[in-house]
């Protein structure tokens, strides 16, 4: 690849926010008939954080967003591009232009990326794409959803699964030798899409005011998911992705330092590293803390394990994501920070 680049991209920094509003599996159990035991045992899941009333998807990508401008030590004015991947907008026309404005991005361009729980990957290839064809410098990537707006609070099979969140990461250019976005594997699969979703719920306009507007109009539901397909889709197709695009990298298992899923489920993140024969100790988990932070999850475990120092300088980090859509995608990336 980085003989076809004018320039190489790095991620030069991460920043990530949640929620005050800590809901333990306990607390659960007094909305839907469920127990700590199962949730842990199926999911390892322990708590998730849900965003107050008077907080934003837009506030908490904000907070991640100027983390990661502190740690970077850059302005935002230096921001040339923010690509905001989040599937719970708060204005159906996109929330990235909020953000540009909150954090005084004020000389970036910035727009949504809809792709649930794979939105962070495809936005980091985005970006890439911008950087290493020489058309920006300095790119924002957030993550970030507040699914709890959008759960089926009495859906006992779902509500238990979700967390809110935001993660940033601030991709920069760097000479082509110092490159370090590796490659990436992306995949849709449309045909499943309604095994996950949040459906627009369509129905005729009640309006007299003239005869031509006999249109549909209509509103979102809730989440409805198969966990079972969502479960077998996740172990088969995720392993296939990352060993696809190790290999056209010519990377071997044993070389990968940390191994980085959409933090969906324990079981998921062990049984794709398994098929890997990649040790569960190079597996990043948080889920324990926050459950499934959609387009979040991934910056959001990202940001934990760098201020855990658990990554080091030139460690191989593969990258994956997956959820609705449906959409899965791998990016391989060395740790240059
Ligand atoms: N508490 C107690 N019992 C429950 C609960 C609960 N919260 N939820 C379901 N059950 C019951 C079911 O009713 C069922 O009972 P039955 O046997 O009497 O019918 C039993 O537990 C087993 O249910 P299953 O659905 O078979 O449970 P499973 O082992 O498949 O686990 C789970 C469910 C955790 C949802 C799993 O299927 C899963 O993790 N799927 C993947 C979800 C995922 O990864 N999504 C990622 C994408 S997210 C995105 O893109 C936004």
């Amino acid at each position: 690849m980085e003989s076809s680049i004018m320039q190489g991209a790095s991620i030069l920094a991460t920043g990530s926010a949640v929620p005050d509003l800590c809901v333990s599996n306990q607390t659960l159990s007094q909305i839907v008939d469920t127990s700590d035991d199962w949730i842990v045992t199926r999911t390892g899941i322990k708590e998730r954080r849900l965003v107050a009333k008077d907080q934003s998807l837009v506030d908490l990508a904000a907070l991640a967003s100027t983390r990661a401008l502190n740690k970077a030590s850059i302005s935002p004015l230096e921001i040339d591009l923010i690509i905001l991947a989040t599937s719970s907008p708060s204005d159906l026309f996109g929330s990235a232009s909020k953000l540009q404005a909150t954090i005084s991005a004020n000389n970036a361009i910035a727009f949504d990326l809809t792709a649930a729980c794979s939105g962070f990957v495809l936005g980091i290839v985005t970006a890439t794409q911008f950087i290493q064809n020489g058309s920006y410098k300095n790119i924002l990537v957030v993550g970030a959803d507040v699914l709890s707006r959008w759960t089926d609070w009495s859906d006992r099979s779902t509500c238990i699964l979700f967390g809110d969140g935001a993660g940033a990461a601030i991709l920069q250019a760097c000479p082509r030798h110092e490159n370090g976005i590796l490659g990436f594997q992306l995949n849709t699969d449309g045909n499943k899409s309604d095994q996950l979703s949040i459906a627009y719920q369509e129905h005729f306009a009640k309006t007299s005011l003239h005869e031509i507007l006999n249109i549909k109009q209509g509103f979102f539901q809730q989440i409805t998911m198969n966990g079972k397909e969502v479960y077998k889709f996740a172990v088969s197709k995720v392993p296939a992705s990352i060993s696809k695009c190790l290999q056209s990298l010519n990377i071997s298992s044993e070389q990968v330092n940390w191994l980085l899923l959409h933090q969906a489920n324990e079981r998921i993140l062990n049984a794709v590293a398994d098929r890997l024969s990649i040790p569960s100790s190079k597996l990043i988990s948080n889920l324990e803390k926050y459950g499934n932070t959609s387009a979040a999850s991934i910056p959001l475990a990202l940001d934990e394990a760098i201020k855990e120092d658990k990554i080091k300088f030139n460690d191989l980090i593969v990258i994956s994501g997956f959820g609705a859509g449906l959409t899965w995608g791998t990016v391989i990336i060395k740790w240059k920070c």
